[in-house]
Formats: C-alpha cells, structure tokens, sequence
C-alpha cells in the first residue's frame, strides 16, 4: 500500500513511519508487532515543516503528487490547555486540516484514518465508553478533535486512543523520569482514570487497520485502566528509582488548576478493535515498562 502519515515528526508520526515500513517499531516489542507486520508498505511522512494542513490548496497538492491509498491521519493541535487561550488556531488545525485531508483523500479515492482522543467524552461514566456512546467534550481541545471527527466521511476510520507516550518527542513519561532521577518529589492526580497508549504500540495497530480500513468509530489503547498517580509510580519503579518519590492527590485539590478540565473518567472500551482482528493491545504495564527500559537505556535521549 502507499501510505501517508500525516504528523509525521510527532510522537506517534515517528512511530507510524517505523511500523509502515516494516520496521519493528523503536519501542515496540517483536513479539507484538510480528502479529501484523508482514511485509512493508510505502510510506511517506509529512508535518508542518512542509506545509500546513490548514492549507487546503497545499494539502490537495501533495495528496494529489504522492496518491497514498491510505492516509494516517496523526497531525494535530495537541496542546490541551494551550488550546484555552487559542481556540481559533487549534479549531484551524484539528477540524478545518481534517476536513482538507478528507477532501484531498476523496479526490485521490485514499482511504482515511484519522486519530482523535478520549477527550471527546466528559468522564461521567462509569463503565468503559464504547464508540458509538454521547460525546461531550469538557476542553477547546476535545471540541475541536470532535469536529475534526465531524469532518470525517464514509471513506475513514476513526480511531480514538489515550495517554499517549512513545520513544520520540516529549510526553509525561520523559518528565516524570527526569524528575525521579534528580530525586525530585511529584504529586500525580489519582482520581482521573484512562488506559496509557504506547505510541509504538498504537503504531502497529493502524498498520493493522489500514489493512482493513473497517470504518466507523474504534477505540485503540493499551489494555487495562488506571490514574496519573499509578501511572507515575510504575514509571519511576520500573526505572528502578524510588516510587515513593510520587504522591497522590486529587484532581479538586491541584493546585493551580490547569487551565483545560480533563474527563475524570476515560476509559475507552476495545471490544471494536478485538471485533475486526487487531488486538487486544499489550496491557498497559507491560507497554511502560518497555519504554521506560528503552528510555533508560538511551537516558542522553530523555529531556
Ligand atoms: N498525546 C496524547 O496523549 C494523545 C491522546 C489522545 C489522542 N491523541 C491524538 O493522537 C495524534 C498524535 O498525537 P501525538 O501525541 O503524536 O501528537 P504530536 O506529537 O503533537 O504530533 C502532532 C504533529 O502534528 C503537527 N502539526 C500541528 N499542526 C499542524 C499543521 N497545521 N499542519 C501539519 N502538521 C501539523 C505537529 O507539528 P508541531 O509540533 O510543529 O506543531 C506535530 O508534529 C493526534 O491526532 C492527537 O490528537 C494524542
């Protein structure tokens, strides 16, 4: 297959390029990622350096040159609370770039996924979401991933993760590392509850959708719920540092609050990945304790 990864210098772009063109995924384990990684595709990456997806003009350009069969669609405004204060830039990225890609896909007949968040749902649940529960976002951000979904036709799939951290760029994984290797105390929210995603591991799984491009709504994450606070103490345990160097609290007690409200409550359920072949997903502990290995391993690399 031609293949285009949109958000291509991103966490998951990194890894979406490794596991389309059949290499084992920097942070993925072989065992995992042999479950799907047959043979390599061609792919081709693309992020803002090139142009920007609010371009329509230039997106149709490059769809049209390349002609991908498949395009992932990872890039993104991900800055959750930074989107607070610049609704227009991220509703810009998040819903008018998607709705570009979609249009350019359509002319080029490529097929479309297109990743979005847990942060589409409010947290009242109490019970894993499912893809076709109420949306109701709380942030900027979770509006404007909404509509990018909105934007999205037939012709995609769209796959909703979580708490992605990988090898590359920056994410909560690297900070809590370097913190507890400085010896630095931290305090984790222990009353919101979502599903990590190693982003190698999400990587291999849109391998496996693009094989199947199933349509519709699934939800792709490591298996298994947990809070920031458990999240955090299995980082620095499994670096073999002090867990106890991270404490609880709850989210009402945080202060400052961040300036974007976060679902209390996200777990996404996986029963629609698992319907169409691709999954279930490493559990969750499992996944951090890779990275956290390879992040270790490679510590020059943690900032
Ligand atoms: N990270 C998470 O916890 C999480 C959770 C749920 C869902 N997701 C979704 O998963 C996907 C990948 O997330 P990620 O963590 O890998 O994000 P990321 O590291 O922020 O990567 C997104 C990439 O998109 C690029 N981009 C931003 N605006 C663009 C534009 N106008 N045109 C072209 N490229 C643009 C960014 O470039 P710049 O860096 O230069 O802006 C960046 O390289 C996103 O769709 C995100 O919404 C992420």
């Amino acid at each position: 297959m031609r293949v285009l990864v949109t958000g291509a210098e991103g966490q998951l772009g990194h890894d979406l390029l490794d596991a389309f063109s059949g290499r084992v995924p920097a942070a993925g384990s072989v065992e995992y990622a042999g479950r799907f990684l047959t043979t390599g595709h061609e792919v081709k990456g693309c992020d803002l350096a090139d142009f920007s997806l609010t371009d329509s003009a230039a997106t149709m350009e490059f769809i049209s040159d390349f002609r991908p069969e498949i395009i992932v669609h990872g890039a993104a405004y991900t800055a959750v609370d930074k989107a607070e204060s610049e609704p227009e830039v991220a509703m810009a990225v998040n819903r008018d770039g998607t709705a570009n890609v979609i249009a350019a896909a359509r002319v080029v007949g490529a097929k479309v996924l297109a990743v979005s968040t847990d942060y589409v749902f409010d947290g009242t649940a109490t019970t894993p979401y499912l893809p076709s529960d109420a949306t109701n976002p709380l942030s900027v951000y979770g509006v404007t991933k909404l509509a990018g979904e909105q934007s999205c036709g037939d012709e995609s799939t769209i796959v909703r993760t979580s708490w992605v951290a990988g090898f590359h760029g920056n994410n909560i994984v690297k900070t809590i590392l370097r913190l507890a290797m400085a010896g630095t105390p931290m305090t984790f929210v222990d009353d919101q509850f979502g599903c990590p995603t190693l982003s190698a591991d999400l990587a291999v799984a849109l391998v496996g959708l693009a094989e199947r491009t199933p349509g519709g709504i699934v939800h792709a994450t490591n298996f298994g719920p947990t809070t920031w606070f458990a999240l955090a103490r299995r980082v620095v345990a499994s670096a073999g540092l002090d867990p106890q160097l991270v404490t609880p609290v709850a989210t009402a007690d945080r202060l400052p609050a961040p300036p974007a409200s976060r679902p209390m409550y996200s777990v996404l359920d996986g029963a629609a990945l698992q319907a169409v072949g691709v999954g279930p997903l490493p559990r969750w502990e499992e996944a951090l304790d890779r990275l956290v290995h390879l992040l270790v391993a490679e510590s020059t690399d943690v900032s």
